[in-house]
């Protein structure tokens, strides 16, 4: 994993996520190496005898909760989650975030709009002047719009180029758990989220974006050695 967030820091992160979460508490289970730090030492906990139930953002984290013992419900099953927990792509000083690049957006989306507070764990790496810097917003589209979507996707100001991703270190195409493509839109870094959200949002076909704007209510940050926290302003 060079270039990408170390374990440990991650762990420490997830160690004081912890501290967010008492006995008796619907989450939300986010996705990715940050969600899934979370999620195992969640399990101990769990083993040890605390209560919880999590509702899963993906498949995989679905996968791990079963496997560490943390129970497992749908939002069919539950009642509005107390706290979603998820990592982050970008996170830029307004706590405005993009997320997707695990290809899970829509799904950690719905959960956390179901929570009463959303709690991202990031590395330091993932903080950003303004959204865009160093990822792109996945969009998640109907596979029928992936010719014209990609065309009028291009044509935003502010667009600098589309590509349909493909599966980890495979030209196969990628399909996300809901059965739908992903075009990776590289944006310049911009201060105006809110509006090219919208425009993007606009294309016929497109399900969702990695922009999550005014969503975040604490972001834990695993420094080297200790973890801050950012609260939305
Ligand atoms: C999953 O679709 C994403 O939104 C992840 O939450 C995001 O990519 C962060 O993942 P890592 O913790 O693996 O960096």
């Amino acid at each position: 994993m060079s270039g990408g967030p170390r374990p440990e820091d991650l762990d420490r992160v997830a160690l004081r996520a912890l501290d967010e979460v008492s006995s008796g508490m619907r989450l939300g289970l986010g996705t990715g190496r940050a969600a899934e730090a979370f999620i195992r030492r969640l399990g101990e906990r769990v083993r040890a005898g605390l209560e919880v139930i999590g509702v899963p953002t993906s498949e995989r984290s679905d996968a791990l909760a079963r496997e560490v013992g943390v129970p497992v419900a749908t939002l069919a099953d539950v009642d509005a989650l107390h706290v979603a927990f998820d990592g982050a792509d970008e996170v830029a000083p307004d706590l405005s975030l993009l997320k997707g690049l695990g290809g899970a957006h829509l799904r950690e989306r719905v959960v956390a709009a179901e929570a009463a507070r959303f709690v991202i764990l990031v590395t330091p790496e993932k903080l950003v002047g303004r959204l865009g810097e160093r990822a792109p917003v996945p969009v998640e589209l109907a596979s029928f719009a992936l010719p014209t979507a990609q065309r009028r996707l291009l044509a935003i100001p502010g667009v600098a180029g589309v590509a349909r991703r493909c599966r980890s270190g495979s030209s196969e195409p990628y399909v996300t758990d809901n059965g739908n493509p992903i075009l990776d839109v590289s944006i310049a870094p911009t201060d105006e989220a809110h509006a090219l959200d919208a425009a993007i949002r606009g294309v016929p076909g497109v399900i969702d974006t990695g922009f999550f704007l005014g969503m975040a209510h604490l972001v834990l940050v695993g420094d080297p050695g200790s973890v801050r926290e950012l609260r939305a302003p």
